[in-house]
């Protein structure tokens, strides 16, 4: 039934009507359609997106939302808006509503705000982003909206990359279960309205040559295909119903123009039938910043001819609009292309429910509905908790401490642990207060009776008062900011806060450095504290994870799903670098941390590998079994991962070890368990061939080995 309203209102639309579903307008940006000062759109401005233009779909990008910025104006707003297009639209078609509630309903006061990705990743526990992913949506649904764009399946390999903490990490297997199970939990939600899931920023956006957001990758086809795309792939199959596309260049073409990425590989190969969305104003770049198209409505059909079914044009419902009619009127574009589009649009609001329940109450949009997760973000911060360091096992804290030193600039600053794209693009905006817990906060909170907490604001002070204190905690890391301003050429600790921290060690007292950063940070003079634990990005509850794991009230299970780089100038750094003569031991190339790495309160041991016969076929899976035991004293929460690599590869290089499977399990103190996992061997699939080898992917014949902690089992592809 579904294909069949939607080809009614096909053959009841104009032209014009079809065309408006593919134009997405920022509801915050328009300039020059018409009289608008910010805040919600007026009527004029409606009349002019929604009517006229009949614009299929809306955007609040980056946390851009009403002036006032309650949950119940949010709410009140995206019903005003829903109801002049269901009203004023000729057949009364909704409008899809989407926003970047990339980790939590960012836009609202008093949302929970959970980790970003990059902590999340951390965490290797796909049950649980599923389920924050499903309170994010449950927020954005209760606030009218029908439509997030998350998660983020590009990979974290260059550290200089400002949107590295938006990955889950470094790894396609891991990157892709995880946006996997944050499509199924946005999109299966159950909030007051169905939500739909974004696969972005497809494909190959993390790959700027320099670092810098939206460089342009070049990329050999077979990295590509076998690094790559495999995430978007898992985050599509898994039911994602629309997907954003890379604002870069990819191989020398822009991907909202690839025609390879967009209508081969997308929907050719991966069989994706749902919307195509272009990043900000990335149709118009097509013209303005890559010289592909002479004028705009060459550019409009080059995207649109490639496969993109909806156009992010943020400022203006006639630009778009128009050009797109002069690109069919002059047959640029044909009409069949153009009923496909607005057809998969028109699909994607039926499949929502959009024409029958286009509103949400907006009384019951309110803050404690929006804050009512904040028991899942504080376990969510406390699960990606990575103890890198624990010398002396400074760490937990001892219940005999009498004085702790706090200090550091983030020690208080809720929104730099929070990071970009909270309520704000950038960060939370100056002069709105974000809701949540500093480390200082938590660790005040947590004290046990007896423990003071003293907060030294500078390096002086810190000093002074380390001299009869039992510990110092020196919480450092990064500004928050998003996209292009938060690239960093040095990811490096700031040179006055490795002094801050070279300051506190010279007092002789132990020192943990707490980072909240959104990527590992060259540390400098700060390295060699005797605790480090990375804290990401850890949101509102992140004090608490932060004073749980550091008074040993949880003991961490995080583990890096990136590597540390040791120096500047390694970037990008990854575990899956090709050999070759740049690293070795001593080279300065090896990590200062390795990806995997992460310390608990207890021991664990990996005791036997074993697999399930010997001789697989390319096609087959193979059951792997290990047996892990927690040897130490402490229940405990452990990722246990399986690395494939090949004694001797064919023709072709290939990763020294790729994660070929992993899952998290829960060992009380002593216990031993038997693990098993499966490997589909399409997970080491390459690309064969010499230099001219742009083939598909395949599983070579030969002998593999299968790695979990220092022991391994080998077996046979035939
Ligand atoms: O969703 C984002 C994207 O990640 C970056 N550019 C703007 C979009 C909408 O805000």
């Amino acid at each position: 039934p579904t294909a069949e309203r939607v080809k009614d209102l096909l053959r009841r639309m104009t032209l014009d009507e079809k065309i408006g579903q593919m134009d997405q307008i920022a509801v915050t940006r328009i300039q020059g359609d018409c009289e608008w000062s910010g805040g919600a759109l007026n009527d004029a401005c409606m009349k002019t997106v929604l009517k006229d233009y009949a614009a299929g779909s809306i955007l609040s990008g980056g946390g851009m939302g009403p002036s006032k910025n309650t949950p119940k104006d949010w709410a009140e707003m995206v019903n005003a808006v829903q109801k002049y297009a269901v009203d004023n639209s000729r057949l009364h078609i909704p409008i899809l509503y989407g926003v970047d509630a990339v980790h939590g309903h960012n836009n609202i006061l008093g949302a929970t705000v959970f980790p970003h990705q990059i902590g999340l990743g951390a965490t290797w526990d796909p049950a649980l982003v599923r389920r924050t992913g499903a309170s994010t949506a449950t927020a954005v649904a209760a606030t009218g909206i029908d439509w997030n764009f998350a998660p983020v399946a590009d990979l974290a390999r260059d550290q200089r990359w400002g949107r590295y903490y938006e990955t889950y990490g470094e790894d396609p297997l891991l990157t892709g279960t995880l946006a996997a199970a944050s499509v199924k939990g946005i999109e299966n939600a159950h909030g007051a309205k169905q939500v739909a899931a974004t696969v972005k920023h497809f494909g190959g956006y993390s790959e700027p040559s320099n670092g810098h957001d939206r460089v342009p990758a070049d990329v050999s086809m077979r990295y590509l295909q076998d690094t790559l795309l495999p995430p978007y792939h898992r985050a599509v199959q898994a039911g994602a119903k629309t997907v954003m596309i890379n604002s870069g260049a990819v191989n020398g073409v822009p991907a909202t123009g690839s025609k390879y990425l967009l209508t081969k590989v997308l929907r050719d190969k991966w069989g994706f039938d749902g919307v195509t969305v272009s990043d900000w104003e990335d149709v118009r770049a097509l013209q303005t910043r890559y010289h592909l198209a002479p004028d705009y409505t060459h550019a409009v059909a080059l995207a649109v001819n490639a496969g993109l079914d909806m156009a992010m044009e943020p400022y203006s419902a006639k630009g778009f609009t128009e050009a797109l009619r002069e690109a069919v009127d002059n047959k640029l574009v044909s009409k069949r292309r153009i009923d496909q589009a607005a057809g998969r649009v028109l699909r994607l609001k039926i499949e929502l429910g959009l024409f029958e329940h286009p509103y949400v109450d907006a009384s019951k949009a309110d803050e404690a509905v929006l804050g009512a997760d904040a028991d899942l973000a504080r376990k969510a911060a406390t699960a990606s908790q990575v103890l890198l360091r624990n010398d002396g096992n400074v760490l937990p804290i001892a219940k005999s401490a009498k004085k702790i030193v706090v200090t550091g600039p983030k020690a208080d600053n809720i929104d730099d642990q929070a990071g970009g794209w909270t309520i704000g693009w950038q960060r939370v905006p100056d002069g709105v207060e974000l809701p949540g817990t500093t480390v200082l906060e938590g660790l005040k909170d947590a004290a046990p009776q007896g423990t003071e907490i003293v907060h030294a604001r500078t390096a002086e002070e810190a000093a002074a008062e380390a001299a009869d204190a039992d510990l110092v905690v020196a919480v450092v890391g990064e500004r928050a900011a998003a996209e292009g301003e938060a690239d960093s050429p040095r990811p490096e600790l700031a040179a006055d806060q490795q002094s801050l921290v070279k300051t506190v060690k010279a007092s002789g007292k132990p020192v943990v450095t707490v980072v909240i950063a959104g990527r590992p940070l060259a540390l400098g003079d700060a390295d060699g504290t005797q605790g480090l634990l990375m804290s990401w990005l850890p949101g509102t509850e992140g004090g608490h994870a932060v004073a749980d794991v550091l008074f040993g009230k949880a003991n961490p299970g995080g583990r890096l799903t990136v590597s540390w780089p040791k120096a500047i100038g390694n970037e990008p750094f990854h575990y899956q670098q090709l050999p070759g003569t740049n690293g070795g031991p001593g080279s300065g190339y090896e990590p200062l941390f390795a990806f995997g790495a992460g310390l608990s309160y207890t021991d664990y041991s990996f005791d036997a590998v074993t697999v399930a016969g010997d001789s697989v076929r390319p096609d087959g899976t193979v059951k792997v079994k290990v047996t892990v035991s927690n040897t130490g004293g402490r229940d405990g929460r452990l990722v246990v991962p399986v690395y494939a690599s090949r004694p001797v590869g064919s023709a072709v290089l290939a990763a020294p070890k790729r994660l070929a499977a992993f899952t998290k399990v829960t060992l009380k103190a002593g216990r031993t368990r038997q693990v098993e996992l499966s490997v589909p061997l399409s997970r080491l699939a390459v690309t064969p061939g010499d230099l001219d080898g742009a083939g598909t992917p395949r599983v070579e014949a030969g002998v593999y080995r299968l790695t979990a902690g220092e022991k391994s089992a080998d077996f046979t592809v035939r």
